[in-house]
């Protein structure tokens, strides 16, 4: 048996130090929602000073908009602060985490380190369908009008169990398998939190007065940049896709068509033997779940920590449908109807996970889709793939159709709904991010290389993640195909029709 070299286990503490630091930079976005949100509503206040008296009195009613948001806002914090309680980290936050990381990064024997990310070793924990390996990292977006995702990449780190999410969901064994990365981008930009305002005042503003984990210590969190907090808005406006009734009609462009094709495609669904289907970029987890309540073993892939400890709560910690009251369009004065408009509560979830009717073996895996999915134990494992609004967050948009490829039966179908707004593209702070940007036509020449023919094709027009009350509506033609990978050609026939080419 071979003993661990120092190198290796040096390597191996500093990608748990820069797991944990990563996790935490995460962890700390979510707390500093409400200073943030702080910070802009006194900016308000500041420029409302400024008015002329006149200007003023005509818009005397906007210092109570301005109270009315710092209520909302604690409501938002309320609920940020249970799902963080309730998330159970899947490594060690106590993990020191004073590591030098431009120093380490240069001194550590990393293979392929690249800026955004590095060679994780494989897990060695085994899932219920397959076991899953090297997953890496990625995360979220920050989604600003019309994009739908922030491309920059930020953390590192290696893989480890996200969590165990089937708690309270009665059979709904939402079981997380290992491998859940976060990537985080300029860690040196990070710095401890000295003697930080009690951040968590305002979440437990209704009077919940219930006690936290050791992880969500002030003094452990990190100060963190604003795009960070943006990125936990982001969240916010996706639970409403997801996981609310005002998201129903988003549900219904892109996941509805989605439904409707798996339905039409496996119409002899049997409960002893369900068709697999994985859902790469499942964000917080609805899709997959509507998969799965639609009879089939549904696996959602999702490689963001933002999103993973979201999902995680929605699925397994929810009690009933409606438990929890958020503020999702708060943070933007623009293109609004009117206050009202703005400061209107959303009920979440609308529906009880739990109680929705799900497939045993539903699960959520975290990690990269390409780290975990390339492992060779997946190869043929899945009968459909499912990807909405995924493709193009790939640097290697090729290296996706690949892998969607080699993971299928024979027969198997891609189901694919999206634009391709590559997610790194024109990410000029990057030097040299990768990202290949291919035109739809494109696209399908690729796939049609790795041996998928195109069954069904049209476009979706469809938002994403759009207040549907504003009065600014971005759209996106999405492609929507159904492709089948083809089964290979029995031998004779590849004889004859070799000759018949040869003929030609
Ligand atoms: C635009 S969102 C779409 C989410 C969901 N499919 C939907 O339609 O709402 C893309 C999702 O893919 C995730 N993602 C991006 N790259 C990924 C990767 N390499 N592996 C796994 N998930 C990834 C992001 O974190 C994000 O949640």
């Amino acid at each position: 048996m071979s003993s661990i070299g120092d190198d290796e286990l040096r390597r191996r503490k500093l990608e748990e130090a820069l797991e944990v630091k990563s996790l935490r930079r995460i962890i700390s976005a979510y707390l500093n929602y409400p200073e943030a949100a702080e910070e802009d509503i006194r900016r308000y206040e500041r420029c409302f000073r400024k008015l002329p008296l006149a200007h003023k009195a005509l818009l005397s009613h906007v210092p109570l908009k301005f109270q009315k948001l710092r209520w909302c806002v604690s409501q938002n914090s309320y609920f940020i602060f249970e799902m963080l309680k309730a998330f159970d980290p899947p490594i060690d936050m106590s993990v020191g985490i004073d590591v030098s990381d431009d120093l380490a990064i240069k001194n550590a024997p990393f293979k392929n380190l690249s800026s955004s990310e590095t060679n994780l070793r494989p897990s060695e924990s085994g899932s219920n369908s397959a076991k899953l390996h090297n997953a890496k990292v990625h995360e979220l977006s920050s989604g600003d009008a019309g994009a739908y995702e922030d491309p920059r990449p930020e953390t590192i780190n290696k893989e480890k169990k996200i969590q165990s999410l089937s708690e309270n969901v009665g059979n709904c064994s939402v079981a997380s398998e290992p491998n859940g990365m976060v990537k985080s981008g300029d860690a040196s930009s990070c710095q401890s939190i000295q003697n930080s305002p009690s951040l968590f005042s305002a979440h437990c503003c209704d009077g919940h007065a219930s006690s936290s984990p050791d992880w969500l210590d002030p003094s452990l969190q990190f100060h963190v940049p604003l795009v960070d907090v943006d990125k936990v808005r982001c969240i916010i406006r996706n639970i409403v896709r997801d996981w609310a009734a005002e998201g129903q009609r988003e549900r219904d462009e892109c996941y509805r068509p989605i439904l409707k094709e798996l339905d039409r495609l496996f119409p002899h669904r049997s409960r002893d033997s369900p068709p697999a289907c994985v859902v790469p970029g499942a964000g917080l987890g609805r899709l997959a779940l509507e998969i799965s309540c639609l009879g089939f073993i549904s696996q959602g892939n999702e490689f963001s920590y933002y999103m993973m400890i979201c999902s995680s709560f929605i699925l397994n910690h929810s009690q009933i449908a409606e438990e929890w009251t958020i503020y999702p369009w708060i943070h933007s004065n623009c293109n609004s109807l009117s206050d009202d408009d703005q400061l209107r509560p959303i009920s979440i979830p609308d529906i009880h996970p739990a109680s929705a009717g799900i497939t045993e073996g539903f699960s959520m895996c975290g990690g990269d889709f390409v780290e975990v999915y390339s492992d060779p134990s997946q190869a043929g494992a899945w009968d459909a793939v499912v990807s909405c609004f995924f493709l193009d967050t790939a640097h290697n948009i090729v290296e996706y159709i690949e892998i969607i490829s080699k993971i299928l039966k024979d027969g198997g179908v891609w189901i694919n709904l999206g634009p391709l707004l590559y997610h790194f593209a024109d990410t000029y702070s990057q030097e040299d991010e990768m990202s290949i940007e291919l035109s739809l036509e494109d696209v399908k020449r690729v796939a049609f290389h790795y041996g998928f023919e195109m069954e069904k094709e049209s476009t979706v027009a469809t938002t994403y993640t759009t207040n549907p009350r504003s009065m600014m509506q971005n759209r996106y033609y999405a492609a929507f195909w159904t492709m089948r990978k083809k089964q290979p050609t029995p031998i004779g026939e590849q004889a004859a029709e070799n000759s018949t080419a040869h003929d030609l």
